[in-house]
């Protein structure tokens, strides 16, 4: 994106002017404001806006735990009135919806037909086994890295880690089956554990990688993290957690690369997270609050943007949200959100946020 790249948000509703947010740099945003106050719905025009004015040149990826933003493909019909009102316009936008496991299975065929009518490219997404850390698999069935059943998990991941290729579910537990010095009783516990891992239907078991390539800068990608039960086993946060971790690295490899003036493989990317704060909690760990932190802190140099919407920012880690420079607040009302913006917003506003709501 070598030229200015301005999104318009809609309209100031005193003066009538359009409001103008800078997107060409790498930025962190945030949205809040309690439920029900168009959060999403602004997360979806700032995502319009980037897609149409980005012409290529950036992938979007979308974090959906609502399974609510494939209708982005569709011309927006109920508003039309209101769209015109805004100075927006009603058309639909190309969407890829990556869906953890197999689609036909998570939204039934009768689903999955309708949705290839509407033009959606709709994808199955699958983790590699292979690229979850030692550490993330025993987190996976909380388990401690220094019990039993920790110790030889951790064990038979690193050992097929060390030898560099793709293994599946079923190498794991070759591999543990394998190991001497674990005893009968935690291998069948692990076993029953890998089983109900398998079931789960997103990890891959051959060696194709959920990588770089499923994503497309000719579309709006949206991940329906809404087919995974958020309780089981911090499941969509290891997704998102993948996902992170790849992008991550194959974009500052694509960054040395233009520096070097060689044509990258890979744009700049913007990573959306609605309900941010089921992935980037205040209190307590999640497979995915490191690398979403590091994304905000360290992404600017290799051009990795953010835009997290919570209707809790007191719920979002505090270091995610100092990094975020651009603060699109909707309506607030409790107490401790309130505060948090205002520590936030010390550095961009003189007074008090307390008195505008
Ligand atoms: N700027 C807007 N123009 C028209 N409709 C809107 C706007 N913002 C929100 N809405 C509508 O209001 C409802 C709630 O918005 P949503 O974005 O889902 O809220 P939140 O994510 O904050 O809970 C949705 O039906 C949405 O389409
Ligand atoms: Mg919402």
């Amino acid at each position: 994106m070598a030229q200015r790249v301005l999104l318009g948000i809609g309209n100031d509703i005193e003066s009538n002017k359009e409001v103008i947010i800078e997107g060409d740099r790498s930025r962190a945003m945030f949205i809040c404001g309690k439920r029900g106050s168009g959060k999403s719905y602004t997360m979806g025009v700032l995502i319009e806006e980037l897609f149409e004015k980005a012409q290529g040149e950036a992938i979007i990826v979308l974090a959906d735990p609502m399974g609510i933003f494939h209708t982005m493909a569709l011309p927006n019909d109920d508003q039309t009135h209101e769209l015109y009102q805004w100075g927006l316009t009603e058309k639909g936008f190309p969407v890829r919806l990556l869906v953890p496991g197999d689609p036909g299975q998570r939204y039934g065929e009768e689903i999955v037909e309708p949705l290839k009518e509407r033009g959606i490219d709709i994808r199955p997404l699958r983790i590699n086994p292979s690229d979850l850390s030692p550490d993330a698999w025993c987190s996976l069935f909380n388990l401690s890295v220094n019990d039993l059943m920790g110790i030889a998990l951790y064990r038979a991941v690193s050992d097929l880690q060390d030898k560099g290729d793709f293994f599946s579910v079923n190498d794991l537990e070759r591999s543990i089956k394998r190991d001497p010095r674990t005893q009968d009783k935690t291998r069948e516990a692990l076993f029953n554990r890998l089983s109900i891992a398998s079931k789960w239907g997103i990890f891959e078991d051959r060696s194709s990688r959920a990588k770089e390539e499923m994503f497309t800068s000719s579309a709006i990608n949206v991940l329906d993290l809404s087919v995974i039960d958020p309780g089981s086993h911090g499941l969509r946060n290891l997704v998102v957690d993948i996902i992170a971790r790849n992008l991550f690295s194959a974009r500052t490899k694509a960054r040395r690369k233009e520096e070097f003036g060689l044509s990258p493989e890979l744009p700049r990317i913007w990573l959306a997270i609605d309900e941010a704060h089921q992935f980037v909690p205040q209190s307590g760990s999640s497979l995915c609050k490191e690398v979403l932190i590091r994304w905000v802190k360290e992404g600017r140099q290799p051009g990795l943007g953010l835009i997290a919407a919570t209707q809790q920012p007191s719920a979002i880690d505090t270091e995610l949200l100092s990094q975020c420079d651009l603060i699109l607040s909707h309506k607030i009302t409790a107490i401790d959100d309130i505060q948090s913006l205002n520590r936030l917003s010390a550095t961009y506003m003189s007074g008090e946020l307390k008195t505008l709501v």
